[in-house]
């Protein structure tokens, strides 16, 4: 059997430092190296000049992480990655930035990545490269010489060709993209506008199925939506942790119906505009006000880029005055809380939520509305509202679908769920729960390898 080799910017392999909570996607990749006897290289998320590659093995699994300069940092992390790829692949032209020393500094450090991991592959490894950090590492490995069977999964959404084509240097990234043999997305609506691209810009061919051909080289291209780890996270829905912040949930509303929100702290998920929604609420219902809350989690993330600093600054600032303008003595609006949560405490407390309010302006998937999902009590389960734009709203069509940039929609969509029927939210719950249960992560994993496989 060959060896998987995963490659992506942040290494998520079990640490002998670690808290053990890693995600869903950690897991599953961490067990598919354990099966596989591979090894996860990428980024050790430290800054220093030194660059050897770190090997260590914990848990059966082998990680490979070097550090980067703080300028790498600066120019592919914050820079590039962050400044210009995430904003523009969001669809946020007005906050992407284009900086030649932030393209160099991507390229530099993808080379960097492809010189030194290469003393470490074998000619029949599997290799899986991740997300938008990396996407030209496979071309540079095809550069050391490497024929292995290599593919790409994107995990955020991949944007309309007239978006893309306002990034200096599109068709270069595009092209190297030609060096896998397997590229991922998670949706539908992302194969399409790359295959687009590709037949409109590069002169490329589609069979209409997977298979997209560019100057006699072809690549097999499908739609992979990524899940979560179900069976734990009911598991952890159903144990002494979530019990118990379930019941600290249920004390602390003191009657009132929860809405929970928990995101990074991200302007790509829409949190200005879920307050200002849920605000709308508050002004339509006077009477209902003090029937419901709303708890925020939003942990910060990335906050050297300043669209991050400014994002954080105006939510801060926005529920300060939601607060200030509706709360009372014995009850405040919105509980804005900016820290992270373990995965089995937050369980209990989206069990505890009437309401799971998911609402990202343009999202890659979204695990928290799949997690939501899962944490529910099959007997009386909450209501998931989902933007419409969240890749999950796909596959969760028993949620209720919004537009998130309208005020009205969240409105309507809140005061629809608080009055909805057991009947109703039953039978809304149960095919997505069946949906989450069925496509998840592992699902997920064995299909992506069985392409990359061949
Ligand atoms: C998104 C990206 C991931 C990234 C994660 C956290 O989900 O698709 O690649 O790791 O955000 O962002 P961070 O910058 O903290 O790694």
């Amino acid at each position: 059997m060959s060896r998987l080799i995963i490659m992506s910017n942040r290494v998520s392999a079990p640490m002998a430092k670690s808290d053990g909570a890693q995600g869903g996607l950690a897991v599953a990749l961490t067990a598919a190296l354990r099966e596989h006897d591979g090894i996860w290289f990428g980024w050790s998320g430290e800054t220093s000049a030194d660059n050897k590659v770190n090997i260590t093995t914990f848990d059966g699994v082998t990680s490979a992480t070097v550090d980067l300069t703080a300028q790498d940092v600066d120019e592919y992390y914050n820079g590039y990655a962050n400044r210009t790829l995430w904003p523009l692949f969001h669809f946020r032209l007005g906050l992407t930035e284009f900086d030649r020393e932030f393209q160099g500094g991507y390229e530099r450090v993808n080379r960097a990545f492809a010189q030194m991991f290469a003393p470490h592959l074998l000619p029949d490894d599997l290799i899986w490269v991740h997300d938008y950090h990396l996407i030209p590492l496979g071309w540079l490995l095809r550069q050391q010489g490497f024929a292995n069977r290599i593919g790409f999964f994107l995990h955020i959404p991949w944007p309309p060709t007239n978006l893309l084509t306002t990034l200096p240097d599109h068709g270069r990234l595009v092209e190297s993209m030609f060096a896998y043999d397997v590229v991922s997305f998670q949706t539908e609506e992302s194969l399409e506008s790359f295959v687009h691209y590709v037949t409109t810009q590069m002169n490329g061919s589609f069979d209409g199925d997977t298979k997209l051909t560019v100057n006699n080289k072809t690549i097999c291209v499908i739609a992979c939506p990524i899940g979560i780890d179900a069976q734990e996270f009911i598991a952890a829905a159903n144990g002494p942790v979530a019990a118990d912040s379930c019941a600290r949930m249920a004390a602390s509303s003191a009657g009132r119906s929860l809405i929970v929100g928990v995101d990074r702290l991200d302007y790509s998920k829409g949190l200005e505009e879920r307050f200002a929604g849920y605000e709308r609420y508050l002004q339509n219902h006077p009477e209902k006000r003090k029937h419901v809350y709303l708890l925020q989690i939003a942990p910060p993330s990335r906050s050297d880029v300043d669209t991050y600093q400014r994002i954080r600054a105006s939510l801060n600032a926005l529920s300060g005055q939601i607060n200030g303008e509706y709360a009372d003595i014995d009850w405040v609006p919105i509980r804005y809380v900016n820290q992270g949560y373990p995965r089995d405490q937050l369980a209990g407390v989206y069990r505890a939520a009437r309401i799971g309010l998911v609402t990202p302006l343009r999202d890659g998937m979204n695990l928290v509305a799949k997690e939501y999902v899962a944490a529910q009590d099959p007997k009386d389960p909450g209501v998931l509202i989902l933007s419409r734009f969240a890749g999950a709203a796909c596959q969760l069509k028993g949620a209720l679908l919004i537009n998130p940039y309208s005020a009205d929609d969240i409105s309507e969509a809140i005061e629809t769920a608080l009055a909805m029927p057991r009947g109703e939210r039953i039978a809304r719950w149960q095919p997505m729960f069946d949906s989450v249960r069925e496509h998840d992560v592992m699902w997920w994993r064995e299909r992506f390898i069985a392409a990359l496989a061949g």
